[in-house]
């Protein structure tokens, strides 16, 4: 048997909810790989603020920092949103991606067939569409400085953020930098876009994208707007890597409070997050397969949560959801 250590970090509203889901899911695709796993379970985001006083405890992040990969929930909530910026959660978050050092963030944005109506784009539009935003996430607005309030010439009170990037992360330096690089690919074919003209283009015609590649700031926002075509916020996932160390694996969306507690999230950004762990923080391709397989047998089987559903299908919680793809984990059925 192979074995890894997990930090889980559930986090805020529907992040436990979630991330208990997709550590059973985790746990059955392993174990018929022979894989064996060992989960640390962190306070992280508001529950930590509540907690300790802070929204990312050292403890947590040398905790993940020393796992073979860490998978988030989501933090944040009104409880928290008056906070100092330092004491909120999403800085929380900021500073576990800082201290992981993870700033290659994937976001694939895939039209399963079985979702096409729920996109909110015409199924001709939507169809086929499968894309990969990669975002930088370590640097930019986000990180910045300086930053901070002060007051202007008119004595008015003023807020300001530093959107700076260094040439190893690139942004104003961008189109020269990937110019430079892309030269070493000449299989790639390359072309750059304006963000006001990508945010267009990909609700006119998304199947002209292949590959993504944006700053923190442009990658949370296009990555939303992508996650649209493909159904719901609820079904996309995300890989967090760096040069070296544990990756970072979490759902694009938030702790959702709107359908916290209700047993009504959709966990399968979260499942399909662990599927990314496997893949590509554990080289463990197999039982990714085992989990990617296991979600489209699901909805193959109608199931869908509220997020996703259409007519004719089996409205189920986060909970049932969960059981319906161990099942499918337990006993493949092959996917075309
Ligand atoms: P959100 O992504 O939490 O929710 C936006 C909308 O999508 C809501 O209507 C929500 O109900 C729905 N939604 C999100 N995930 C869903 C799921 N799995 N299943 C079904 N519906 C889902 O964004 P928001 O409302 O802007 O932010 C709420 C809180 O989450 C804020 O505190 C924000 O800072 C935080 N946030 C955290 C992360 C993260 O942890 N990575 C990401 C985004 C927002
Ligand atoms: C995300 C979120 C975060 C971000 C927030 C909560 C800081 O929107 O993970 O996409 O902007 O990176
Ligand atoms: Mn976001």
């Amino acid at each position: 048997t192979k074995r890894y250590s997990i930090t889980l970090l559930p986090g805020d509203g529907i992040g436990p909810e979630v991330i208990s889901v997709a550590k059973n899911v985790l746990k059955l695709a392993g174990s018929l790989e022979g894989i064996e796993f060992s989960f640390q379970e962190m306070p992280m985001g508001g529950a930590a603020l509540d907690l300790t006083g802070v929204p990312l405890p050292e403890e947590t992040l040398s905790t993940a920092q020393r796992a073979d990969a860490v998978l988030l929930g989501a933090i944040g909530g009104y409880k928290w949103d008056k906070k100092e910026k330092h004491l909120k959660p999403e800085t929380g978050l900021l500073q576990l991606r800082e201290g992981l050092k993870v700033f290659a963030n994937l976001r694939p944005a895939t039209v399963l067939p079985q979702l096409v109506d729920s996109s909110t784009l015409k199924k001709d539009v939507a169809e086929g569409v499968d894309l990969m935003v990669v975002r930088e996430l370590t640097g930019g607005i986000y990180f910045g400085k300086p930053r901070g309030f002060g007051t202007n010439e008119k004595g008015e009170d003023i807020g300001f953020n530093t959107e700076v990037y260094s040439t190893h992360e690139a942004s104003m330096l961008w189109r020269k930098r990937v110019t430079a690089i892309a030269s070493e690919y000449p299989d790639v074919e390359l072309s750059h876009m304006y963000v006001d003209n990508a945010a267009m283009q990909l609700v006119r015609y998304p199947k002209q994208f292949d590959t993504i590649v944006t700053n923190n700031i442009f990658g949370d926002i296009l990555s939303d707007e992508a996650s649209m075509i493909t159904g719901s916020i609820g079904m996309l996932p995300s890989a967090s890597l760096g040069e070296s160390g544990p990756g970072l694996f979490e759902p694009i969306h938030g702790s959702a409070p709107d359908i916290a507690g209700q047993d009504k999230a959709n966990p399968l950004a979260t499942i399909l997050s662990a599927a990314m762990l496997l893949k590509y923080g554990l080289g463990e391709a197999n039982a990714a397969n085992r989990i990617e397989n296991a979600v489209l047998d699901t909805l193959n089987r109608g199931f869908r949560t509220g997020d996703i559903y259409s007519t004719g299908n089996k409205l189920v919680g986060c909970k049932e959801m969960g059981e319906e793809v161990l099942k499918s984990v337990d006993s493949p059925v092959p996917t075309a």
